[in-house]
């Protein structure tokens, strides 16, 4: 090639580029955000804050509710909603009293703020988390163990443990089993495998009894489709689930006439539920403050509750990066997205851009915990002290990031709510 046609190649190539030109995706924030961004500016403590929208979870509680089939009644993940008052707002809208934990700090918090809560456990725990669980909670608390929570177990050692500290401490506990439904995450494989247990807690009355079976189903719905899809990965689950059943009923049919706690789905497969499951209650948490990964078709009609609301610390023109190549100008001219450099009070949060449109991360600045940058276009026009708001990715510990909970009615801050403690020395 000549260096005429080298030259025209180039121009060829840099205009095609130029077509190439991503859009401007930018915009201002809408009114949603900017009655919230405004209100912070004037009297926001003028830090990063995570945002509970009020009206909002309101409306996912009576949108669960509406979805939850006849004959079934809803436990609450504590997990996903890690705070005592975000809990007992939740057991306000939907009338359940049943709650599922995680986390042995957390129950105590929860039987002293609401005793008259039904908690049964998500996990697990190991045994000395329930003697520091029976410790803290004392010998004169409304909270009644013995009829009131459900310790899981899923396996015989296991059970050996709780039946010593049962028969230590004199004190009466309910075993709930875990069951494998097809997650494999532990818990018994087999029904078979029910038998030895049963046989023990029948053999000490006084200090166990069995209380129910807890299959979760995180699985379903996560296979490619030519797989397996949602609707055979839930029926598997159930037929799973009711083998379990009919063994417990072959091997003590008196638990027949008894109200026993078969639990069962998480907010990704709660719509797969019908009455005619065999669960018969059904859990769930995320859905209801709707974090990024819960951008599911199934929980279409939940709507995002919770937001990071971050300051801007510094609005730049252009975009500057360091180095003796004009790269960050180069990069803005191409990128109308790259024309405005923000600075904000913290960063690096497993959340996602929200508002304004348009916001992106700069991989190539990097990211930081203290002043994250962000770049956006020209439109989305924010200045110092304007807010950008994120969204959690996950609820369950993005929310304990931010101290108490900014509980917003709307119109203003309304209340600020304290999240699970992590727990302190023993
Ligand atoms: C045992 C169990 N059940 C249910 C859930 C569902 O919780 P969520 O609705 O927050 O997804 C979880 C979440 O991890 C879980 O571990």
């Amino acid at each position: 090639m000549n260096r005429r046609g080298f030259l025209i190649g180039l121009g060829a190539l840099a205009a095609g580029g130029w077509l190439l030109r991503p859009d401007n995706r930018g915009a201002a924030h809408a009114p949603y955000f900017l009655k919230i961004n405004d209100t912070l500016k004037e009297h926001g403590p003028g830090r990063p804050l995570m945002l509970v929208d009020h009206p909002r979870l309101a409306a996912n509680c009576q949108t669960l509710m509406t979805m939850l089939p006849d004959g079934k009644a809803f436990r609450i993940v504590a997990k996903s909603l890690p705070s005592v008052p975000l809990i007992q707002e939740v057991m306000t809208h939907t009338g359940s009293q049943r709650v599922m934990v995680f986390h042995q700090p957390f129950m105590n918090a929860l039987a002293d703020a609401a005793p008259g809560c039904d908690m049964l456990l998500g996990k697990p725990m190991p045994v000395q988390a329930a003697r520091q669980f029976y410790q803290e909670l004392g010998n004169q608390h409304g909270f009644a163990p013995a009829r009131q929570l459900q310790w899981l177990v899923d396996s015989l050692p296991r059970l050996e443990q709780y039946l010593s500290l049962a028969r230590e401490l004199d004190q009466p506990m309910r075993i709930n089993v875990e069951i494998d439904v097809g997650l494999h995450r532990g818990g018994l494989t087999e029904p078979q495998q029910l038998d030895a247990l049963l046989e023990r807690i029948h053999a000490h009355p006084d200090h166990l009894s069995f209380s129910g079976f807890m299959g979760y189903d995180a699985h379903v719905g996560k296979l490619p489709a030519f797989i397996e899809n949602a609707t055979e990965g839930h029926r598997k689950t159930e037929a799973r689930y009711q083998a379990f059943i009919q063994r417990l009923y072959q091997q003590a049919p008196h638990y027949r006439s008894q109200s026993l706690c078969f639990n069962g789905a998480g907010s990704p497969t709660i719509a797969l539920y019908d009455e005619t499951s065999v669960v018969n209650e059904l859990s769930a948490g995320s859905c209801l403050v709707k974090a990024s990964d819960f951008e599911l078709p199934q929980l279409s009609s939940f709507q995002p509750a919770v937001f990071i609301a971050a300051p801007v610390i510094k609005a730049i023109d252009g975009l500057a990066l360091p180095g003796p190549v004009p790269l960050g100008d180069a990069w803005q001219r191409w990128d109308p997205n790259r024309q405005r450099t923000y600075f904000i009070y913290g960063g690096y949060w497993k959340a996602r851009p929200e508002s304004p449109a348009g916001i992106q991360a700069n991989g190539v600045y990097g990211a930081s915990t203290n002043q994250m940058m962000y770049n956006g276009s020209a439109e989305t026009a924010l200045t110092m002290d304007d807010q950008i708001f994120f969204r959690p990715t996950q609820s369950e510990f993005v929310l304990l990031q931010f101290g108490d909970l900014a509980v917003w009615d709307g119109r203003r801050i309304s209340d600020w709510w304290p999240v699970l403690s992590q727990g302190s020395g023993a």
